[in-house]
């Protein structure tokens, strides 16, 4: 005996092209989705104090983060959340306590080890050495290395020193967006990324001292 479908043959076939059509249409939605409507900085501050990183309530730090032209502040997900498929779904991850946003387990045994260090502390630690071995990738999400001309000729050599040795934006614009927490012992000293030559053109051999550029940025400013 043969079970009657409850449609029409062309009532099917249209429901499978609408069921596939939705589902075509969430892959390219899901990502645009889940940064600008889901992991907005309001979900990240359910769980974040928003005093300490929300760059308009800031009680922290007298400076934050400059402004898009579009006159937009630089959004939690711009500097911690990685762009693609895989690093969307990290988000997730993330709101569930499981990862960090970058697909990484906490690692307890490796946190506990050593001295004491504040709690506050070792998460700054954490996200550097985590946007050191992707090399920044967020930051250059907005900004692209070789079009950056420092006015300063302190930025000037600094810029150069980091494309000839291949240092990363978090090695020295760190303390930037956030409360002031002290450089670790240590920092850095990871493996670096394997970067091709089309994303770090080389240039040539700074003719300076290049230890002499090696202080951070943001050290001296104004913190309140
Ligand atoms: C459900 C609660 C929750 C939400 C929502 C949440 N987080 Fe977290 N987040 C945590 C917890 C818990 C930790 C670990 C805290 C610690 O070690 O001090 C953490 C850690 C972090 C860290 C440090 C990473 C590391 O290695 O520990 C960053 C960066 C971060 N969150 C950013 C965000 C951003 C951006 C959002 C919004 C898109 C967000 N979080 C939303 C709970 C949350
Ligand atoms: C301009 C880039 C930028 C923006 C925007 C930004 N962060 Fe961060 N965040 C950083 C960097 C860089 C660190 C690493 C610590 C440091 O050097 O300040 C960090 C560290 C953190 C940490 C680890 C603990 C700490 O205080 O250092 C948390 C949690 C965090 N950010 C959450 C957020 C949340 C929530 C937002 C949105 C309200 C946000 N961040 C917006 C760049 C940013
Ligand atoms: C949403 C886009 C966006 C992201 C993500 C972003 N920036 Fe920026 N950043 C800007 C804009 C816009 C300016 C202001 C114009 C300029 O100086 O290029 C700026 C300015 C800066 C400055 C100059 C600071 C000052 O006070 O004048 C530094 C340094 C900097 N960014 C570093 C970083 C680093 C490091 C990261 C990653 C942790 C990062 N940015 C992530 C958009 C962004
Ligand atoms: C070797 C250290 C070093 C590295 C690596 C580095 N910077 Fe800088 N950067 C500096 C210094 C020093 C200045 C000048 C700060 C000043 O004079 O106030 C500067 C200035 C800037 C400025 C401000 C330009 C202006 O308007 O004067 C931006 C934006 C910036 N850096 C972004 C980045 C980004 C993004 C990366 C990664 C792609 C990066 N920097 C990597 C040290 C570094």
């Amino acid at each position: 005996m043969q079970i009657a479908s409850p449609f029409s043959r062309r009532v099917n076939i249209a429901l499978a092209v609408l069921v596939a059509g939705l589902g075509v249409g969430w892959l390219f939605a899901y990502e645009p989705v889940t940064r600008n409507l889901i992991a907005r900085d309001g979900l990240c501050t359910l769980c974040h104090i928003d005093k300490e990183y929300v760059p308009t309530l800031l009680v922290s730090r007298a400076e934050p983060h400059p402004r898009t032209p579009q006159g937009d502040q630089a959004r939690c997900v711009d500097c911690h959340l990685p762009k693609g498929f895989w690093a969307t779904t990290a988000a997730y991850a993330h709101f569930v306590s499981l990862t960090d946003l970058f697909w990484h387990f906490r690692d307890r045994d490796r946190e506990r080890a050593g001295d004491w260090i504040p709690p506050r502390a070792a998460t700054a630690h954490r996200v550097r050495e985590r946007l050191f071995e992707y090399d920044s990738v967020t930051c250059r999400g907005c900004h692209e290395e070789a079009a950056i001309r420092p006015a300063s000729s302190r930025g000037k050599m600094a810029h150069r020193q980091a494309r000839w040795q291949r240092r990363t934006c978090i090695e020295c614009h760190y303390n930037m967006a956030h409360r002031q927490v002290e450089l670790q012992a240590g920092a850095f000293s990871g493996p670096r990324p394997e970067l091709p030559d089309a994303v770090l053109p080389i240039v040539t051999a700074p003719s300076f001292d290049v230890t002499q550029v090696d202080e951070n940025p943001s050290a001296g400013k104004s913190v309140r």
